[in-house]
């Protein structure tokens, strides 16, 4: 049994992260999908708010589970047992950052790795941040995230969530 963790803000998860999901959960037995309880960053939404658009997302893969994390991811994955990380690679800029922090995990916690998925060319371009700030000023999201996330961006940024 392999065990794979995606561990990301999802701040909030988008086409792109779904893309990587989906294709991770087809390569290992288990994949859990883990949002960083950043106690430092000041997000849009929750974590228990993006755990539950991500469940909902995941609720047809049945080798996907979605949880929150906290603390250094390289000590999650020792004690969750994770075998593998998965990080997508969006392009090149993504690289030196993506690699420094595989490199540092692995010092941290030798019996893991790290696996990237390069995002699909569809969504190179896509990250939470863009979402967050076309929905802001009103924009169409529908191309980036899933319409109940849309609904949902929209619904907090008006006040009514
Ligand atoms: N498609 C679309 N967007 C993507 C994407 C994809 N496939 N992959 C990444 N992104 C975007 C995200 O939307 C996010 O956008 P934003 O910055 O505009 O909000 C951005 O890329 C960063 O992605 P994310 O995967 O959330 O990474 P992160 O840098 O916020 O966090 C963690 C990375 C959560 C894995 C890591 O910081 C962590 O676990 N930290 C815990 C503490 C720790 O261990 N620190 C030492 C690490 S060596």
């Amino acid at each position: 049994m392999t065990k794979a963790f995606y561990p990301g803000s999802f701040d909030p998860v988008t086409y792109g992260h779904i893309d990587i999901i989906k294709r991770a959960a087809k390569l290992f037995d288990t994949l859990d999908v883990g949002v960083l309880n950043n106690s430092e960053k000041l997000p849009l939404f929750s974590v228990e708010e993006r755990v539950k658009m991500l469940e909902r997302i995941c609720e047809d893969i049945p080798n996907v589970h979605v949880l929150s994390y906290s603390g250094l991811l390289a000590e999650y994955t020792l004690k969750s047992g994770t075998d593998v990380i998965i990080r997508g690679l969006r392009a090149v800029t993504d690289f030196e950052y993506e690699l420094q922090m595989s490199q540092t995990n692995r010092k941290l916690n030798p019996g893991v790795d790290t696996i990237f998925l390069t995002t699909s060319l569809e969504y190179a371009y896509l990250s939470s941040s863009i979402v967050r700030e076309v929905a802001y000023y009103g924009g169409d999201v529908s191309n980036f995230v899933p319409e109940f996330v849309a609904e949902t961006i929209y619904k907090k940024f008006s006040g009514k969530n």
